[in-house]
């Protein structure tokens, strides 16, 4: 988690480093800091909160000129979130000030270290520890910066993404990676660097940029370019520099209120710019490369077993259904926290398919080493593209969704079940288990698809309305069958994770096992009851809830009547396929937990103790 943003060129750098820091805000925001080097001195101002509570701090703080500065936003780990505890990390004789995103694992032996030597410590942070390694190498050795930091980094266990300098030599800042993002940002004349978890904070600056792999320290030197060596050895690596795809209006609100209800919205495009050039209905195919290049690894496997976290999991579960159903692939959806942990079975035979929207999640990333260690073949579903997932499984297919920078995640649901659907639908013909007229049907329900959300956000004032009325509960059950199972697991998180209201997802059916014991007047029930897939069945267990009382809302088929004469509310979806009705009865509850939780005044985009990528375990 945290985010670390860095600059070093002509330019003032606070401004930079400041709205570099707001675009990262996703990925931690408990505590922010900066430090800036003014030509003569280091300053460094730092606090619990916000990038603006910074910007506030910095007032009264420091002087905001400086040419060379890095920045953070915190995600706390080690020790609670202050102002002590917040980055950057001055080391001991004050010349050297580090930021921070990851973990160091073996940091307690290490500090005992240093302080047997005399280093004393004002934090609680692993990050300060470092800081004073480095510190001791370049002292013990007699190494300059960018040596002390290589051999700093050999005794380290854990993962980091970080950012250095010495103020005695500000024109060089020494930036590294193992297990956490880091991206270096080329000004038009190699004469500024950018540094920072992801583009977002210099795509106005420039289109160029190196993408640090694991394990590489890089060298950024003003006037003078940047050099990457292996943090193993100190070899020396080619520095390839990458067109960046991404426009800054990708990453900005655009007019909406929240970055989450823009990326609903933005749903319609994005399912259509994921199956973009691999849905071909006029020739009655599916074209993905990831998948026909390993065809074979495919039909031969044993078994899927898919492994994620989260909302990625959910799309797992609706995967598991597409899979079993069209292409009679038997599938088991792991949590990928479990999976690394459990000692699983695992073959040569099986197929694992990663799922995560960041690419970054420790877990899933976890899961898919130790697949790959046991001879699996392992595909991944990303969004961002070149993230460390994708480049650590065998093969792929990205969900081209654009940035989604609301912590609560909503369109890389969606465009995840898309990919997925197609990898079945394409696995099932290879294999004979659809007919080519069931294979037509589904190819054009899917191109439908993007028209129906479009119709179906057409609720969103009939949303709020109800959204008003259940604003105060205090729990909340929500309830789907087969594919629309997941759906509700993963309303309910929505619910939970951005208005703090108590809410669970369960089987429809599962319900007489224990849960319709908190079945009273004050609990809404959402219920996704579309006319295909186990329709009856559900509607009986509405009519369960209602003889106990609860407030049904729920999510229909467009004209349905026996649910609208039960139930308290309804929100209309249009019809398609069963298999394709997730991506529909999806929208209402992202809209839903929306409007409640800026009703109740809630962070809807950052919301408490979470963060966007989760990259410690
Ligand atoms: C979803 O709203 C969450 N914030 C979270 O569950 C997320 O889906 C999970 O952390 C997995 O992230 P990933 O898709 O980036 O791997």
């Amino acid at each position: 988690m945290c985010g670390i943003v860095g600059y070093l060129g002509p330019r003032e750098a606070y401004p930079i480093i400041i709205e570099g820091l707001k675009r990262l805000e996703y990925r931690g925001y408990d505590s922010a800091g900066i430090a800036l080097f003014d030509g003569t001195n280091l300053k460094v101002s730092k606090t619990k909160g916000k990038v603006a509570d910074l910007e506030n701090r910095v007032e009264n703080e420091i002087t905001k000129h400086g040419n060379v500065g890095i920045g953070h936003t915190r995600w706390a780990t080690h020790g609670v979130p202050n102002d002590i505890n917040s980055h950057p990390h001055i080391s001991n004789s004050g010349d050297l000030v580090i930021i921070h995103n990851g973990i160091i694992e073996n940091y307690e032996s290490l500090k005992q270290e240093l302080t047997s030597r005399g280093y004393t410590f004002q934090s609680d942070t692993d990050t300060e520890v470092l800081i004073n390694l480095i510190e001791d190498v370049k002292t013990q050795e007699k190494v300059k910066l960018g040596q002390a930091v290589q051999i700093a980094l050999n005794q380290v266990i854990g993962a980091y993404a970080i950012a250095v300098f010495d103020k005695n030599k500000p024109e060089e800042v020494v930036v590294a990676r193992l297990g956490s993002p880091l991206a270096i940002g080329i000004g038009e004349n190699e004469d500024e660097f950018f540094i920072a978890s992801d583009a977002s904070p210099f795509l106005e600056y420039t289109k160029n940029a190196v993408y640090l792999e694991d394990e590489e320290m890089a060298i950024i030197r003003f006037h003078k370019g940047v050099k990457i060596r292996k943090i193993k050895d100190d070899s020396l690596v080619d520095t390839y520099v990458q067109e960046l795809q991404i426009n800054l209006e990708q990453i900005e609100k655009g007019g909406f209120d929240h970055f989450m209800l823009k990326e609903i919205y933005e749903q319609p495009k994005a399912i259509k710019d994921t199956y973009r050039g691999r849905l071909l209905r006029n020739d009655a195919i599916i074209k993905m490369a990831g998948v026909e290049d390993n065809m074979k690894k495919f039909l031969n496997a044993n078994r899927i077993i898919i492994v994620a976290c989260g909302t990625s999991w959910h799309a797992g579960l609706v995967a598991e259904y597409i899979f079993e159903d069209l292409a009679r692939i038997p599938v088991e959806v792991e949590y990928a926290s479990e999976f690394r942990y459990r000692n699983p079975v695992i073959t040569e035979n099986d197929v694992v398919i990663a799922i995560s929207q960041s690419g970054e999640t420790a877990d899933t990333l976890a899961a898919i080493k130790l697949a790959k260690s046991k001879g699996a073949f392992v595909f991944g579903v990303c969004n961002v593209v070149g993230s460390s997932i994708a480049r650590e499984t065998h093969a792929g297919a990205y969900t081209h969704a654009g940035p989604e920078i609301g912590v609560a995640s909503t369109k890389a649901f969606t465009t995840q079940i898309t990919v997925l659907t197609l990898i079945a639908l394409r696995l099932a013909r290879a294999k004979g288990t659809i007919s080519s007229s069931d294979f037509r049907q589904h190819l054009l329900e899917l191109e439908l698809i993007p028209n129906k959300v479009e119709k179906a956000l057409k609720s969103d004032a009939h949303i709020k309305m109800i959204a008003e009325i259940y604003k105060n509960s205090r729990n909340c059950l929500y309830l789907g069958r087969g594919y629309n199972f997941p759906v509700a697991l993963e309303g309910a998180l929505k619910l939970k994770e951005i208005s703090y209201i108590h809410a669970e997802g369960y089987p429809a059916a599962e319900m007489k096992h224990g849960p319709i014991a908190l079945i009273d007047e004050n609990m809404p029930i959402v219920v996704i009851a579309t006319k295909k897939g186990h329709y009856e069945k559900v509607v009986s267990n509405i009519q369960e809830i209602k003889s106990r009382k609860g407030k049904i809302i729920g999510i229909v088929t467009e004209g349905d009547t026996q649910v609208k004469e039960l139930a308290d509310h309804v929100i209309e979806v249009p019809e398609t396929l069963e298999s394709l009705s997730p991506l529909l009865t999806t929208i209402p509850l992202q809209l839903l937990s929306y409007h409640i939780a800026v009703m109740l005044n809630k962070d809807v985009d950052q919301p408490r103790n979470l963060a966007k990528s989760v990259t410690v375990e």
